[in-house]
């Protein structure tokens, strides 16, 4: 049998990529969390796309997210969002990273269930903190007490982003860490093989 015949050795991302189909990658979860640095990784393993939403809906805004609240409020924005994230999951497969509030819309919730695989990056609120405080640009932490916001925030939201497809915690380790966990857990929920062994301790404390 010569070379061309035998079939190309299987790797995860490929199976992963034939598992998809026509679905995409969407990652959902707090500010803070690394939806697009973790996404932005993932999408280059795979060979697909990378798109961030928060970039997508500035660009057909022609202007800032914070731009966006302060002239046309939050509920301006949140529909400019669902639009936007309806849009991108009508084209090709391609890694979606999400902003912090966009899962929390059911009908945003309906249409990535139809159309996706949703990961929620679920950090705690001390690595959410910690990371929010490098960037002054997110509306909703403006306020006298962020840190009350933050823990108001994830009281609302953690049971909306549980409904999401897969969980991987997100945590103070490399992100190529992340990554790859994220990668296996794919894998294993795409391809129906069971994941390889228990969370280490790090990681089951930070899904509990
Ligand atoms: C928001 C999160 C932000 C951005 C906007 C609102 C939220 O995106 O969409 O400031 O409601 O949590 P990131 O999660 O990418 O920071």
């Amino acid at each position: 049998m010569s070379d061309a015949a035998l079939p190309a050795p299987a790797s995860p991302e490929a199976d992963i990529l034939s598992a998809l189909g026509t679905r995409s990658i969407v990652l959902v979860g707090m500010m803070g969390v690394g939806k697009s640095t973790i996404g932005r990784r993932m999408a280059a393993r795979l060979k697909l796309p990378f798109i961030d939403a928060d970039t997508e809906i500035e660009a057909a805004a022609g202007m800032t997210i914070p731009e966006i609240f302060e002239r046309h409020g939050e509920r301006h924005f949140r529909d400019g969002e669902a639009r936007v994230i309806a849009r991108l999951l009508d084209g090709e497969p391609v890694v979606l990273a999400t902003g912090g509030g966009a899962f929390m819309r059911e009908e945003t919730r309906v249409r990535i269930a139809a159309k996706a695989i949703s990961i929620w990056l679920k950090a705690d609120h001390d690595v959410i903190m910690r990371r929010v405080r490098r960037r002054a640009d997110r509306p909703l932490l403006q306020t006298a007490d962020p840190e009350g916001t933050v823990t108001r925030l994830l009281t609302e939201r953690e049971p909306v982003y549980s409904n999401a497809d897969l969980t991987i915690a997100s945590r103070d380790v490399p992100h190529d860490k992340i990554v790859e966990e994220t990668i296996e857990t794919l894998h294993a929920h795409l391809c129906g093989q069971a994941a390889a062994s228990e969370p280490p301790a790090d990681v089951a404390s930070a899904l509990r």
